[in-house]
């Protein structure tokens, strides 16, 4: 099966990474050389997606322009003859069909992915957070497609993490039906610590039914106050059934300042250019 489209939810505040999204949404802070946003997208596509929905709010408009065409600065790039930043720009320009739709109000995850409703007409379809990023060739998103194809139900991306974590994640229990495939039994949007016994956490990747949209919009505010995208899918997953992947690959969340910048360490290292100065001048630091 073909997952085509991925919808994506930006129109968070991005407030644990003030106050340097205080101006620049926190999906385009840069790890390396590219916003974090263009590695979430990057992993949507090596997993078939080609087309992107963002959820957006009114200030949230570059991040469609960072995957749009930019031929002042193409044209600019090519006279000057620098052909590197010029392939770099295109590849951004033209990895994804682009499409955006306003959240107006933020009422949570589950009411940003709701937003999309009208824009979704596949009957499966991938949903990621935006905050997540998960690095390794066939991890991540893929994983989720795989399952699908193979089992015909909706998938959701997991982690295991601490116990004393678990009121930071929605959690999700289940019986493993192959390594690493769980069939959920049960899913709980950031129960507290001590109450849950699993320690599968959702990481942020997902393919849904478009089902799930009715769901959604039944689903009373949960936690927070907010409309949980784990209160709708766990709603659906008892009456139809659901499954959770193991995310293989590392996760880095974008939003907690140690990943982060370790993420942006861990791409610097993988450029040959960079890694031998880099890994000296990180030594040096820590020395
Ligand atoms: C959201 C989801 C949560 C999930 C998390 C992953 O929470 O509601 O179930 O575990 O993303 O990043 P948030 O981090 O937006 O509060």
């Amino acid at each position: 099966m073909k997952i085509r489209k991925v919808v994506l939810p930006v129109a968070g505040w991005g407030t644990r990474s003030l106050p340097a999204s205080k101006v620049i949404p926190k999906e385009m802070l840069p790890v390396y050389n590219k916003p974090v946003i263009q590695y979430v997208v990057e992993e949507a596509v090596r997993a078939g997606v080609s087309e992107v929905v963002f959820v957006t709010n009114r200030h949230k408009s570059v991040v469609e322009d960072h995957f749009d065409r930019n031929i002042e600065l193409e044209d600019m790039l090519a006279r000057a003859g620098k052909f590197d930043y010029l392939k770099a720009v295109q590849e951004a320009g033209s990895m994804v069909e682009v499409m955006a739709v306003r959240q107006k109000e933020q009422l949570g995850l589950g009411h940003a992915v709701g937003c999309a409703a009208t824009l979704v007409q596949e009957d499966f379809f991938a949903v990621m957070v935006g905050d997540d990023f998960i690095v390794g060739d066939d991890a991540g998103l893929v994983q989720l497609v795989q399952a699908v194809e193979k089992y015909n139900k909706p998938a959701i991306g997991v982690m295991e993490v601490p116990a004393d974590k678990i009121d930071k994640y929605g959690m999700v229990a289940g019986e493993e039906i192959e390594e690493g495939v769980f069939r959920i039994s049960d899913m709980v949007e950031k129960p507290a610590v001590g109450s849950f016994d699993s320690r599968l956490a959702i990481v942020g990747r997902y393919v849904l039914p478009r089902d799930i949209f009715r769901y959604i919009s039944c689903v009373k505010p949960g936690k927070g106050g907010e409309i949980q995208l784990t209160d709708a899918m766990r709603d659906y997953m008892l009456e139809k059934g659901m499954l959770a992947v193991k995310m293989k690959g590392r996760r880095f969340d974008a939003g907690d300042w140690v990943d982060y910048l370790s993420a942006g360490i861990y791409f610097g290292l993988k450029d040959e250019k960079l890694a031998g100065p880099l890994r000296e001048a990180v030594a040096k630091l820590i020395g």
